[in-house]
């Protein structure tokens, strides 16, 4: 596993995975660019501070980044206690914003990685809308469907990773073929991050509790930190449009 020669611009990098991939990154060899709301806390080879919340703020961004790099992890998120409208700007809108407007700048044999969710699994129940909101062709044409189709303040973490791993196994089809671009999701179970409090209060501690009883502990951030950056590497040149579950087997035990 080797990013020698590589740039590598990271999207939640003040903490959590992002912090854990932008570490591991670098001491595999890449250059780590990264982008957050925050400032980071771990040395990087340069940084955009951005709200990725906002089409405006994430172009911003990307005016500071390399004319040219060779993998974009968008692993910034917000759990289902922020409001429906943020959930769905950060971790769906914003995203895929940020996908297309530096689409331009990845070379042949680049990656893409969107850490999904395990909460993401039940993606098929509702894949006609899904597939809908992925149809639509940018950031306000996203938000007008959505003002068209509201979610519910309390599935709403759950929808847009949903709606995450749709659009990146639709959209990965085309820019793998046309461009040599692959695109692929990373599931994670529970990890202990800060935001691992925030899950609990969303799910409440009943389904906690059963998740709890089927897997041996939370993950480490390291744990799929290395998933991401493999995904980046040249080992990974053959995989794009997956989505691939980092949960200790959680989600196995769901069959
Ligand atoms: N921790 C878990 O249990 C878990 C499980 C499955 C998936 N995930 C996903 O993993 C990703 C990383 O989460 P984490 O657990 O490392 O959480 P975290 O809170 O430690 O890190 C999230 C990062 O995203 C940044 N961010 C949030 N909103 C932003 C915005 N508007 N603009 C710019 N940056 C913003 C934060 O500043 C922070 O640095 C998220 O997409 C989350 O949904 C986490």
């Amino acid at each position: 596993m080797n990013l020698q020669g590589k740039t590598i611009v990271v999207t939640g990098t003040a903490s959590g995975i992002g912090a854990e991939v932008a570490r591991l990154a670098r001491f595999q060899g890449a250059r780590v660019i990264g982008v957050d709301r925050n400032p980071p806390s771990l040395t990087l080879d340069g940084f955009v501070q951005a709200d990725l919340s906002s089409p405006a703020a994430i172009d911003a961004a990307v005016a500071q980044l390399p004319q040219r790099f060779d993998a974009l992890c968008n692993i910034a998120g917000v759990p289902g206690t922020a409001p429906s409208d943020a959930v769905a700007r950060v971790n769906y809108l914003g995203l895929r914003h940020l996908c297309t407007q530096v689409l331009d700048r990845l070379p042949t044999g680049s990656a893409i990685v969107n850490v999904a969710s395990i909460l993401g699994a039940e993606w098929p129940q509702r894949l006609t809308q899904h597939k809908a909101l992925a149809a639509t062709d940018s950031f306000e044409a996203g938000a007008q469907w959505l003002a068209q189709h509201p979610v519910a303040q309390e599935r709403c973490y759950q929808y847009f990773k949903e709606a995450l791993i749709v659009w990146t196994t639709v959209q990965s089809q085309a820019w793998f073929l046309q461009r040599g671009v692959r695109m692929n999701c990373v599931a994670p179970g529970p990890v202990f991050t800060p935001i691992l409090g925030d899950f609990v209060a969303m799910l409440g501690e009943e389904r906690v509790q059963q998740d709890a009883h089927r897997m041996a502990r939370p993950a480490y951030a390291d744990e799929v930190a290395s998933v991401i950056t493999w995904l980046c590497s040249d080992a990974a040149r053959w995989v794009s449009g997956v989505n691939l579950p980092v949960d200790g087997g959680l989600a196995s035990t769901y069959l």
